[in-house]
């Protein structure tokens, strides 16, 4: 096994996110020093259950976790009321009580979800995150927000929980179809755009997949220090939605067939089109995003009407009801807030070449 990296979040209370190579064979022991003898319900989608899940439930039996699980469909389509009522459902037949936990075994939608059952179930219980994506291992698994969808948009019904363990096992990035790993990859780009150009350039020096430990330490670091300043969302940790409040409207305009990733690639690309033809932006750094978001195989240009995005940028719940916070970037590796009302952002979007 190559080397593990730990790196602390400090929420109240602070734990751990453990990054490396082959981390899942003992999930169980490492959980057992942060969870003591709960009893453990691992939660994890269609997908990824036939990868992983088995090797998980042992590792955890073997540390002593009186071990359930519960399989659902996968795909952002089921972020939603129905699955989030069968988990309970399934908490409450396997007699789980507020003192056991919660692992939730996969991606971003599986750490939401489950993240929202876990604190919902009894008023909360224990949680544990084993990110089984490039995309929920540099981001959704850490900072502790858990949300479904509701049909009137992306994550509205959610809440803060965070987590008592991020267990991230590298190996697990050799089983992701190949679009998977493009999505991460734009939550990558993303903390290059809004905090460290450095780390930006050295993404088209040297493939993400060469290094995924590094970048994984990399961005959870970054994403480390973002929750330490602002656990709740209410000031800095907002650049970290940067791409998101577009990507989130052409999230729900595809009906959610268009996976998180791509989304936020074609956000990132058209405010940074729209924040260079207003000024804001240093020259050439809307073509220098759009090159790297390219290269990384990922979509720059959005097809939906912007009628239609407008409406969902609306009802997004980045909106305060009359005006979007739109995080926007002035240079690579730095980015600051515009708070626009419904006129300005159907002239965003227009600057941001959607018809
Ligand atoms: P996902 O969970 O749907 O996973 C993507 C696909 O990959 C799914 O089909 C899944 O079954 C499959 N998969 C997962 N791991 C695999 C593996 N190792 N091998 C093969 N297939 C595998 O989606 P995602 O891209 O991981 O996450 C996107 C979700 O995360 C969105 O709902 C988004 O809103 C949310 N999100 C949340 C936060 C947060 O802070 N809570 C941050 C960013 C994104
Ligand atoms: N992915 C945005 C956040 O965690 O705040």
């Amino acid at each position: 096994m190559s080397s593990v990296q730990t790196i602390e979040i400090h929420t109240a209370p602070a734990y751990e996110v453990t990054i490396g190579a082959g981390l899942l064979r003992d999930c169980g022991a490492r959980l057992k020093t942060v969870l003591g003898g709960c009893r453990i319900a691992v939660a994890a989608d269609s997908n990824v259950a036939p990868l992983y899940l088995e090797t998980v439930c042992a590792s955890l039996r073997d540390a002593g976790f009186a071990v359930c699980s519960y399989v659902f469909p996968a795909g952002e389509a089921h972020k939603n009321f129905t699955t989030l009522s069968a988990i309970l459902e399934f908490l409450a037949e396997s007699q789980l009580t507020r003192t056991d936990c919660v692992a939730a075994l996969g991606g971003g939608v599986t750490g939401d979800l489950a993240g929202f059952a876990a604190a919902t179930y009894q008023r909360g219980m224990g949680f544990a995150q084993i990110p089984t994506t490039l995309l929920a291992a540099v981001d959704s698994s850490v900072g502790g927000k858990t949300a479904i969808n509701l049909r009137a948009g992306k994550n509205q019904l959610g809440c803060f929980h965070q987590p008592a363990a991020v267990i991230c096992d590298t190996d697990t990035f050799s089983t992701l179809p190949e679009r998977e790993v493009r999505s991460g990859s734009a939550e990558i780009i993303k903390y290059g755009v809004i905090g460290d150009e450095g780390f930006f350039e050295s993404l088209g020096e040297e493939p993400i997949s060469a290094r995924y430990e590094a970048v994984v330490e990399c961005c959870v670091s970054m994403k480390r220090d973002f929750v330490a300043r602002d656990e709740f969302d209410r000031g800095d940790r907002r650049y970290l939605n940067f791409g998101h409040t577009i990507g989130h409207a052409a999230e729900r305009c595809s009906g959610y067939t268009l996976p998180h990733g791509y989304a936020v690639a074609m956000g990132m690309a058209a405010i940074s089109r729209a924040a260079e033809s207003f000024g804001i932006s240093e020259k050439g750094t809307a073509e220098r995003i759009e090159k790297m978001l390219k290269r990384y195989g990922l979509p720059t240009e959005i097809n939906f009407a912007r009628d239609d995005m407008l409406d969902a940028m609306l009802s997004d719940k980045k909106s305060d009801g009359s005006s979007v916070a739109l995080i926007v970037p002035e240079r690579i590796g730095r980015c600051r807030i515009e708070n626009a009302g419904a006129a300005e952002l159907c002239e965003w979007l227009k600057a941001g070449g959607i018809k």
